[in-house]
């Protein structure tokens, strides 16, 4: 008898909670186009600074710049939609951008399956934790002008503009990588 209580509640607990993370299609959809909308406002605005200080003082000067407003921008763009927005990614050359929590190691094997899969066109997926839905997409090495700073030291990346990473990340591992090669994700917390 107390077991077939306890089935009971077991089912209705398991009904309950189902009922409370369902998202709909609908809502899936919704919440993909807006991560992606976000997400797309924070690399233009993120790419337009770096491309122009390049052009006005170089490579070197562009990574003075990214040290001091690579984070903040990315927060001026999370205000605008009152959301959080991070880079995330394994090799990182910020601290604060190492991917650390379960919910985006979890994720970060999801984006390395989806990069992988060629068949597959769609990469951005959302995962919920609790009552909070979070949107993740990958970030790949997509031109040229990123391997000036993420590339092969002495190749891609000049000497002297390598000194200068080292000087302000000295745990630097953000570098070596390929044209086209998957270099981190976004997160964002709709
Ligand atoms: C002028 C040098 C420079 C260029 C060009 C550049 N980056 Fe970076 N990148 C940096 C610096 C510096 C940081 C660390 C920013 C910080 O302190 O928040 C960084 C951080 C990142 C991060 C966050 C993860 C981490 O390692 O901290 C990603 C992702 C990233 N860059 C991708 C790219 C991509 C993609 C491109 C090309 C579109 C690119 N970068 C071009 C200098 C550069």
């Amino acid at each position: 008898m107390n077991k077939f209580i306890f089935g009971i509640a077991a089912l209705l607990l398991v009904n309950c909670n189902h009922k409370v993370q369902e998202i709909s299609e609908e809502e899936r959809s919704n919440y993909l186009t807006l991560g992606d909308s976000i997400t797309n406002h924070a690399q233009k605005v993120l790419l337009s600074n770096v491309s122009q200080t390049i052009a006005s003082s170089g490579v070197s000067g562009a990574i003075d710049f990214c040290n001091i407003n690579a984070l903040p921008l990315t927060d001026s763009v999370a205000d605008i939609y009152t959301t959080r927005i991070q880079r995330l990614t394994d090799k990182n050359r910020n601290p604060n951008n190492l991917i650390k929590d379960e919910i985006d190691k979890k994720a970060w094997e999801e984006i390395k399956r989806l990069m992988n899969d060629k068949e597959i066109i769609a990469k951005h997926f959302i995962q919920q934790e609790g009552d909070k839905v979070y949107y993740y997409k990958p970030i790949a090495l997509g031109m040229p002008t990123c391997l000036s700073c993420h590339g092969q030291i002495d190749t891609d990346i000049p000497s002297e503009t390598y000194q200068n990473i080292l000087s302000k990340y000295p745990n630097d591992k953000a570098i070596g990588y390929h044209l086209g090669e998957l270099r981190g994700m976004w997160k964002v917390e709709l």
